[in-house]
């Protein structure tokens, strides 16, 4: 009979949201599942579990990833960022979380953490986008609720809000 051997659990370190992590971790765990359960973050949703619906998007040192489709070691020596990190400490919301709710760009919300960390970094790497664009972007991420017109409005509006921004400050 071939040994079998147990593998231990690992150490981790890493950055979330700004603040230092460290931690032991089963090599087998999911980093949605270790952000959910072990650290308690509900700010991650989890759908499909296999990397279809995008409700558990994160940002990846600064790249939207899903967090179902990654072990919890792999984030090891990495920055891993939240929907809790567009807001201020304070809590207070950032231009494109407060387009999505003048826009009514969510209704139960539990696609809108994903839909946000996707948006965010999609709007950093193209500032003037079109609505088929934003619609494109949008095609990774299902909601079941809004019907995305909400969405793709409020993505639009913030753009166009930091490209006049942005066109004054200069
Ligand atoms: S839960 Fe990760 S993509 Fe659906
Ligand atoms: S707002 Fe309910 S799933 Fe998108």
């Amino acid at each position: 009979m071939p040994e079998l051997k147990t593998i231990g659990r690992k150490s981790i370190s890493f950055v979330l949201n700004g603040k230092p992590v460290v931690a032991e971790v089963e090599p087998r765990m999911l980093l949605s599942d270790f952000l959910r359960q072990e650290l308690g973050r509900t700010d991650i949703h989890v759908g499909c579990e296999h990397g279809v619906c995008g409700a558990c998007t994160i940002r990846f040192d600064g790249r939207p990833a899903r967090s179902c489709l990654m072990f919890a070691v792999q984030a090891d020596g990495h920055r891993v960022d939240t929907v809790e990190s567009l807001a201020t400490q304070e809590g207070a919301l950032n231009d494109l979380q407060r387009a999505f709710r003048t826009h009514h760009g969510l209704q139960c919300g539990y696609c809108t953490p994903g839909i946000l960390m996707s948006a965010e970094a999609y709007l950093e790497g193209h500032p003037d986008p079109s609505e088929a664009e934003v619609r494109e972007m949008l095609s990774g991420h299902l909601c079941r609720c809004t019907g995305y017109v909400g969405m793709v409005r409020a993505i639009l509006a913030t753009a166009k809000a930091r490209k006049d921004g942005k066109a004054a400050a200069e």
